[in-house]
């Protein structure tokens, strides 16, 4: 499963580069006016801690397919390779799909709600699909459904479109993803820190200090005997 940090915050993407296994970064406009700095000037900051193939996802903000071309190209050719382009999936958004995957925009088609669109987005030439699992949740509807509906469908369609599963607000969500073979998720750094969280694994790297400590001293390794 590839993972991506949901975030447009420098501090939160450097420390959990550092620590995980991660693939890459994906950001939206809300996120980036939390930061309160110049949004492309953050998206390149953000560019800057990412190490070599990681993925940076920025989105579009213009409403036309004509003037979401010239923004998406216009960002590719600031951000660089490795950078998809998230475009939402309104008659517009697909209209400038169709166009910018022929011209080799990387696309991560955004604010998915239904398989239907995902489909339309896988052939309007889209890498990415991303459904967003809690909102639909909070709508009363079953988001982990909807992404593996997605998920099901792009691999009978045989296409390049995977899934890039999105909005996510507890390990349940992902983990039930994971178990049915969901390519991607996008998780916000406060998530992705209580992806290992259990108290008895805590309690045991203390059980285990303590006991060498015990026959040792106290702040004892193997590199010190
Ligand atoms: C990603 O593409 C979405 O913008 C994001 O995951 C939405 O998450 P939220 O529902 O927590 O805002």
């Amino acid at each position: 499963m590839r993972i991506y940090i949901d975030s447009a915050n420098i501090e939160d993407i450097t420390r959990i580069i550092a620590k995980f296994p991660v693939d890459g970064v994906t950001t939206n406009p809300s996120l980036l006016a939390r930061e309160k700095n110049n949004p492309l000037e953050q998206l390149k900051k953000i560019k800057g801690v990412l190490e070599e193939q990681m993925e940076l996802h920025a989105q579009v903000l213009s409403q036309n397919a004509e003037d979401m071309i010239s923004e998406a190209e216009y960002m590719h050719a600031q951000l660089g390779k490795e950078t998809f382009i998230k475009i939402p999936v309104t008659h517009e958004g697909i209209k400038a799909m169709k166009y910018l995957n022929k011209s080799g925009v990387n696309i991560t088609a955004t604010a998915i709600y239904t398989p239907m669109q995902a489909v339309m987005a896988a052939k309007a030439g889209a890498k990415w699909t991303a459904p967003y699992v809690n909102r639909l949740d909070m709508i009363g509807a079953n988001g982990v459904q909807v992404a593996i509906d997605i998920h099901n469908i792009l691999t009978k369609m045989n296409v390049k479109t995977e899934l890039l599963a999105a909005s996510f607000k507890n390990v349940e969500q992902i983990l039930k993803l994971a178990e049915v073979g969901v390519g991607s998720v996008t998780v916000a750094p406060e998530l992705l820190e209580q992806l290992l969280y259990h108290p008895l694994t805590d309690k045991a790297v203390a059980d285990f200090t303590n006991d060498f400590e015990s026959i040792t001293a106290k702040g004892t390794t193997m590199r010190h005997l």
